[in-house]
């Protein structure tokens, strides 16, 4: 399918291990439509995605779809219509895809979804999705926080991208862990889109509105930009971040680590910025030798407190 006029020695190998069609691996074209770069996260899953992308000897278009499934949709019909070996979607939002992977699934091009789900009446129109579980992140970080405020706490929550699966599970598993608690409410929520900007702006007004920040017990923040924009805010407002007012989020990106070490954060759950990876290696096997990929392919979630912070920053800050 991709146009490339010699058969390299891996696929000549899998034609004679298989002694089906060749299959050269090291000829894929992926296709990626990416969200955009709206978090420190979503840089470090771009970047770990070039670098898996040559390890594996792919070649990985990536489209830069600025927050907009309108763009995400041109994009993957571009790719469609260039005959791309395999598509990987990170989809803004969780509805409305299901026509655009019919185009997909009908010109016989695997989709895989990459860090967030989506809802669809037929999931036979993707291959697999590469996802934490994101409902399993808020619990994680709703328990850590009923611990440390001894299940007593006036929360604000500053959601991610409205209708995006991340912003909907992490809201769903921090209430369950919380519902268990009479002493715990959430008394404001809204969104900040994910980014730092948008966390420190909706922060600014939730603090204004809690008599100057004073009947905030702890702000969760559904990724680690927008906490740190939260911290931002608290530290204008004349507090003490992480200590007047505790703030857990979810991501674990250097700067959260860097904010946990100084004192001024309280937790973080991480998500894995190696999405691709795992993608790329089901592709490959699924082009090889027809290996059904799981549908999905999870991976790990890991608390993350200040004890370890300093540590794991000096760890993470040359990935970065
Ligand atoms: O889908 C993953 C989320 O998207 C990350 O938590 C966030 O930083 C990003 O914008």
């Amino acid at each position: 399918m991709t146009p490339k006029s010699t058969i390299p020695a891996f696929g000549v190998l899998a034609l004679l291990m298989t002694g089906t069609a060749a299959f050269a691996a090291d000829t894929l074209t992926v296709g990626f439509a990416q969200v955009g770069s709206e978090s420190g996260w979503r840089a470090a899953e771009t970047k770990v995605a070039k670098q898996k992308a040559q390890q594996d000897n792919v070649t990985l278009k990536i489209s830069d779809a600025q927050q907009k499934q309108e763009n995400e949709i041109k994009a993957v019909r571009s790719f469609v219509a260039q005959g791309v070996d395999g598509i990987f979607i990170a989809p803004v939002v969780a509805t409305g895809w299901d026509s655009v992977l019919r185009e997909a699934k009908d010109a016989n091009i695997p989709v895989f979804l990459l860090d967030r789900q989506i809802e669809t009446s037929d999931p036979s129109l993707y291959t697999a999705a590469v996802t934490s579980d994101t409902v399993l992140e808020g619990h994680m970080i709703g328990d850590y926080l009923a611990k440390i405020t001894n299940n007593k706490c006036r929360i604000v929550e500053l959601q991610g991208t409205v209708g995006s699966s991340p912003a909907i599970n992490r809201k769903k598993g921090f209430g369950e862990a919380i519902a268990a608690h009479p002493d715990m409410q959430i008394v404001r929520s809204q969104s900040g889109d994910f980014t730092r900007s948008g966390g420190k702006q909706v922060m600014e007004s939730f603090i204004k509105a809690e008599n100057n920040g004073h009947d905030i017990c702890a702000v969760f923040a559904h990724n680690d930009d927008m906490g740190i924009g939260a911290i931002q805010a608290i530290k204008e407002a004349g507090l003490k971040p992480g200590t007047d007012i505790k703030v857990v989020s979810i991501d674990g990106v250097p700067d959260m680590f860097k904010a946990m070490a100084d004192g001024e954060a309280n937790g973080t759950v991480e998500l894995s910025p190696n999405m691709a990876g795992p993608a790329f290696k089901a592709l490959i096997a699924l082009k090889t030798d027809h290996t059904q990929p799981q549908k999905w392919i999870k991976t790990p979630s890991t608390l993350y407190t200040p004890a370890t912070a300093q540590a794991e920053y000096d760890r993470r800050k040359p990935l970065y």
